[in-house]
């Protein structure tokens, strides 16, 4: 006891002494005639601060979400374009609080993340478009084949190749990210609907051969699918360890922002003009995600795929 005291004490002493030696030098310089050191130095820093402010929005590119980062969720709140503002409006508890983007990997289990690769995998073994880009689609059954799509439901070898289970785990990570949605875009889970298409998609380093190859085009969700008013992307591998490029990115006024694909990283964001963005393009390995999206529209709600699409 008395020991510490002593210590403290000493340690007292020992920061008063630092303390005076620190006063010295600035008394000497504000002797100095012209500007006061401390304007000075504030202005030193300013000026630097500004030069790397410069520089890293020269650079344009900022790292949302690392793949070596483990994220428990991090968001970024944006300005709803208008348009989707607009439409959004017309379906109450379905209008998200703000616009923006939410990353999280705390959500999707490791081992759901593994269940739903080997689904991937399991589909897109029996397809695989000529160019880059394979999507198989378990709602439609879509699956892509040479330069087309084939329907894996309605292939006579193929019957069954999906079980109970596979679609068990499907809907169990579907109303996760539902749940999640609504918590971070402050809806009502029952008042927003998975929606078409809802895919895997496989994307290699293969030079693209139709359009539906050609994933790298900036554009925006509710465009390309009009139904979209909420958009998820779950990732099921590694940027930089299952494959290079393929990063994903918003495409903003003043910088990019990427998000790099980490196995179980769950992406979300409003489907509007406030999230512009593209796919870059996969430069060696393979990369597997996840689109698994929302309406606020019920009658672009579809069921969640099941046994029963293959006897649809
Ligand atoms: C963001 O990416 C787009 C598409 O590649 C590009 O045209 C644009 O110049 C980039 N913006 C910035 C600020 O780097």
């Amino acid at each position: 006891m008395s020991n510490i005291k002593k210590r403290n004490k000493f340690n007292i002493k020992k920061a008063n002494i630092l303390k005076n030696e620190n006063e010295k030098p600035a008394e000497k310089v504000s002797i100095n005639k012209g500007l006061p050191l401390r304007l000075l130095s504030r202005v030193v820093v300013i000026i630097s601060l500004l030069i790397v402010v410069y520089y890293t929005t020269k650079n344009n590119v900022q790292t949302f979400a690392k793949q070596t980062e483990l994220l428990p969720g991090k968001g970024q709140i944006v300005d709803c374009s208008s348009e989707y503002l607009k439409e959004v409006d017309k379906y109450e508890g379905c209008a998200p609080k703000y616009c923006k983007r939410f990353v999280t990997d705390k959500v999707i289990s490791l081992r759901e993340t593994e269940e739903l690769l080997k689904i991937a995998q399991k589909g897109l073994k029996y397809g695989g478009s000529s160019g880059g880009a394979s999507i198989l689609d378990l709602h439609s059954g879509a699956l892509s084949k040479g330069r087309h799509f084939v329907n894996v439901y309605k292939i006579n070898e193929l019957k069954n190749l999906f079980t109970q289970e596979d679609f068990n785990i499907f809907r169990a990570v579907k109303e996760k990210i539902k749940y999640t949605i609504a918590h971070h875009f402050g809806v009502q889970p029952n008042k927003i609907y998975l929606t078409h298409p809802t895919f895997f998609s496989e994307i290699t380093s293969k030079p693209a051969v139709t359009v539906h190859d050609e994933y790298w085009h900036p554009h925006v969700d509710k465009e390309t699918y009009k139904s979209f008013h909420y958009t998820t992307l779950l990732y099921l591998g590694d940027y930089n360890i299952d494959f290079k490029g393929g990063r994903f990115v918003f495409i903003d006024e003043k910088y990019n922002s990427t998000i790099e694909p980490r196995k179980g990283r769950l992406s979300m964001f409003t489907s509007g003009g406030e999230n512009y963005h593209y796919v870059e393009k996969v430069t060696s390995g393979v990369r597997y995600a996840i689109t698994i999206s929302f309406t606020c529209d019920q009658k672009f709600s579809i069921s969640d795929p099941s046994l029963d699409n293959y006897y649809d």
